[in-house]
């Protein structure tokens, strides 16, 4: 049994890798300030304690570092959406770096004998180079308050890492979906909408012709990955691409999904938004040679995410 501590434990991706922890054996704590995530995504497990707290109350994050001996630590919290991230650039660097930083900090200081510190980052770091398939080598573009801090971070666990001996890793999601994806924002993930609109038989808004492609990934493909690269000691002050190294266009996309539910999507055709990169797809070689290949297709991943909303 290890003892992990999962920032932003209560959001999509969070809550999903506390129940896999969960069922690994681990105890959990979460922090999470429950500014996109929910309480109710968490089990009632008594191996799950949850602190609903921002990560950057610093005295906060000392003390718990301090108090409980960590095994493995995820860091997940963040601003998560892009569009906010603009609208709150300051807010965004607080909690998508300078928090982080000073969690390094923390370990730092105190020598803490952590196995591990995974940091999220994100796809968004490439920007719009054309690029493809986007390596983790590939040149890196970042260019919003979101994606600046992302990038940022990653250096920063990784070089801390290298400088005082600190396990650490960083992962780059591409195209995440799954259960508990929030369709809040009009920004939102865009399986999490075209999954409401089936839900509440309502119009689906495309934006530009259906042809651009993503690497969609489903959540149990994540969780495995992000196993695989937290138990691996070789990868280490390093960053990896978290991705099935398959293109997929929206048109596809929305073919497939329409086979699983077993009704038509009634899709209006809008121009394609300002900024909207047309195709991205990771190199995921990486990822492969520590052991990963994706267990789901486009069809099964969006089966299990349609029975779990349905
Ligand atoms: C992702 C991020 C985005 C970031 C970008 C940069 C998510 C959810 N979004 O965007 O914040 O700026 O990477 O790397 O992680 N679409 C529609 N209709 C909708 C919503 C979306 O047609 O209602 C289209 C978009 O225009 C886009 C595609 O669907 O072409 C995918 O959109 P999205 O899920 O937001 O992902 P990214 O564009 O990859």
């Amino acid at each position: 049994m290890s003892k992990v501590l999962v920032t932003g434990g209560a959001g999509f991706i969070g809550s999903n890798l506390v129940d896999q922890l969960l069922h690994d054996g681990d105890e959990i704590i979460v922090v999470d300030d429950l500014s996109m995530g929910l309480a109710s995504n968490l089990s009632n497990s008594p191996s799950v304690t949850f602190y609903e707290h921002s990560i950057t109350d610093h005295a906060f994050m000392q003390g718990l570092l301090l108090k409980e001996h960590f095994d493995y630590i995820y860091l997940l919290a963040a601003i998560a959406s892009v569009a906010d991230s603009v609208a709150r650039p300051y807010e965004t660097h607080q909690i998508n770096q300078e928090a982080n930083v000073f969690i390094l900090e923390t370990i730092r200081q105190y020598k803490l004998p952590i196995k591990k510190l995974l940091f999220t980052s994100s796809a968004a770091v490439y920007g719009n180079n054309p690029e493809l398939p986007k390596r983790e080598d590939s040149t890196i573009d970042p260019l919003t308050p979101y994606a600046i801090d992302k990038f940022a971070t990653e250096r920063f666990v990784i070089d801390y890492g290298k400088l005082y001996n600190i396990p650490t890793v960083a992962v780059r999601f591409f195209n995440v979906y799954g259960p508990r994806q929030n369709p809040k924002s009009p920004y939102s993930g865009v399986l999490s909408l075209i999954t409401q609109c089936f839900k509440n038989n309502q119009g689906f808004s495309l934006f530009g012709d259906g042809e651009q492609t993503r690497d969609f990934i489903f959540i149990q493909d994540v969780l495995s990955a992000l196993h695989l690269i937290m138990t691996n000691n070789q990868a280490v002050h390093d960053v990896y691409n978290v991705a099935t190294g398959k293109q997929s266009s929206l048109r596809t996309i929305i073919a497939d999904y329409q086979k699983v539910v077993g009704r038509a999507l009634n899709v209006e055709y809008l121009p394609a938004r300002s900024g909207d990169i047309v195709h991205s797809y990771a190199d995921t070689t990486k990822l492969k040679a520590s052991g990963f290949s994706p267990k789901y297709t486009l069809f099964s991943g969006l089966s299990s995410y349609w029975m779990s909303v349905s």
